[in-house]
């Protein structure tokens, strides 16, 4: 977005990965995100560059934004729970080496609160020359996948966390200036860097929690015979609550939510605030019942067994117009399923076959990881299968899951898939996207988040 509201400023975007950079630099852009192909096209090779050489473009720069990637840590002290910032040290370090001239750092990728603190100090011992001067700016990144492209051309807002010093506003002002070339200055917002860093983690907690708190209430609609549409609904309504991020589902996911409440709740541990921790914990917790709640819906609601029985898993992505799969609820659900012997069989629009073959192979938290074709992949493909035609994946099948909110479930001839699969029918339908009378007209049994029970479906 830069690149594309201020022609003047030269944009280079390196990585060291050279896969990567080829991509960029192709038709083929390495990641799915709707608009994204269009600005990339108007910008590249005008004021917008992508490279390898991390060295010169890094040394070039005026202005520094940190987005690499800060993975929950999968061992050591704080596993399962601590940002791993293995990979924001290694930039500081290499800004630090190749500085020959004052930077402005910008955190962008979501980091621990007083992140800045250790990497001002990885940037001040490692560069050099005693004249370049580095001041560091925290400016989190609040789009969501799937919208980016929309959420960045017109931001709810833009923060900007500085030091409270001359230089650090200094710095505040260079890069509200940047941004001022297409976003309102009331819009841009101003804090000293710790606000700024939790309030990235705060924000995404906050949103994480109303998923959970309506998927908490979605199980209680079940057995009481309330609709959680209906109970969303009339809450939304007040102002103070809002309609927004109210939809019942069988869980978030995303590269979000888990690893930065995990990193909150770390946070608060090591600073001896466990009932925080704990508060914020159940959020996740919450989230991990709702999937097994699916799970075991569907194999008691299938006479108890799905075993040897085909269900197909109509989505895979975390959400709607990504590829993404980063903690997809899919994939628990999916480990469920296999774990009660289920064949699985897959589709999805945008998520290739390999990204499902390694999300379903490998534990949690691994997903930078490369996986080469390993015996246990093998071994799941006894049981999963993935289909490129929604038809083929839904035929035979005794059941159908909705994972994924994608527009183009709604629009399929579920007469014509009916008559193709076994009977009873059933649909779980973990988004609440399709239809449900009319299912229910055609023959099918159906069950849905958080709403009235079909007498089929089994209550326990
Ligand atoms: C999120 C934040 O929204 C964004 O501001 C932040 O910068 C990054 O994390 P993202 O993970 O891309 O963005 O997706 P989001 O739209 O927030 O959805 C996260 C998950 O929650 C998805 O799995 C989505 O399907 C689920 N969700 C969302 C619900 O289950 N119900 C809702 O009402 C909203």
């Amino acid at each position: 977005m830069v690149a594309n509201r201020c022609p003047e400023i030269e944009v280079v975007v390196v990585d060291i990965n050279e896969d990567r950079i080829k991509a960029w630099n192709s038709d083929d852009l390495p990641i799915y995100e709707p608009g994204l192909d269009d600005v990339v096209k108007v910008c590249r090779g005008r004021n917008l560059f992508f490279s390898t050489d991390t060295h010169k473009h890094v040394q070039e720069a005026d202005i520094v934004f940190v987005s690499v990637n800060t993975p929950t840590k999968t061992t050591g002290i704080g596993a399962g729970k601590a940002a791993n910032l293995t990979y924001w040290e290694g930039a500081a370090r290499l800004i630090a080496a190749v500085s020959t001239s004052s930077k402005i750092v910008v955190e962008k990728s979501t980091v621990p609160v007083k992140t800045a603190d250790a990497i001002g100090k990885v940037l001040r011992r490692n560069c050099g020359d005693p004249n370049v001067q580095f001041e560091i700016l925290s400016n989190p990144e609040f789009l969501a996948e799937g919208t980016a492209i929309e959420d960045l051309k017109n931001p709810d807002r833009v923060l900007i966390g500085g030091a409270e010093t001359e230089s650090g506003q200094k710095a505040i002002q260079v890069l509200k200036s940047v941004y001022e070339h297409w976003v309102p200055s009331e819009r841009i917002i101003t804090a000293n860097l710790w606000s700024a860093e939790l309030s990235k983690l705060t924000a995404n907690a906050f949103l994480a929690q109303r998923i959970s708190s309506v998927n908490a209430i979605s199980a209680l609609c079940e057995v009481t015979g309330a609709d959680v549409q209906q109970v969303a609904h009339a809450i939304g309504m007040d102002s103070r609550i809002g309609r927004r991020f109210l939809n019942a589902s069988v869980g978030f996911g995303g590269s979000c939510f888990q690893k930065d409440i995990l990193n909150l709740c770390y946070v608060c541990e090591t600073l001896g605030l466990q009932k925080v921790a704990d508060y914020w914990h159940s959020v996740v917790s919450m989230n991990d019942y709702q999937k097994q709640r699916f799970v075991e819906r569907i194999a008691s609601s299938m006479f108890n067994t799905v075993y040897g029985k085909k269900i197909a898993v109509m989505g895979f992505a975390f959400k709607k117009d990504t590829g993404d799969t980063r903690e997809t609820a899919a994939i628990d659900v999916c480990h469920g399923l296999i774990r009660e012997g289920a064949n699985i069989m897959i589709y999805d629009p945008k998520v290739p076959e390999e990204q499902v073959f390694k999300d379903l192979s490998m534990s949690k938290f691994e997903w930078d990881i490369p996986m080469s074709p390993t015996k246990a992949d093998a071994k799941l493909r006894q049981n999963v299968s993935m289909h490129f035609d929604p038809y083929m994946a839904m035929d035979g099948a005794h059941a159908l899951c909705i994972m994924t909110e994608w527009d183009e479930f709604k629009t399929y001839d579920y007469r014509k898939v009916y008559d193709s699969m076994v009977k009873p029918a059933y649909v779980f339908d973990g988004r609440n996207i399709l239809d449900h009378d009319e299912l229910r007209k055609i023959g099918f049994v159906v069950y849905a988040i958080g709403k009235p029970l079909d007498p089929f479906v089994k209550r326990e």
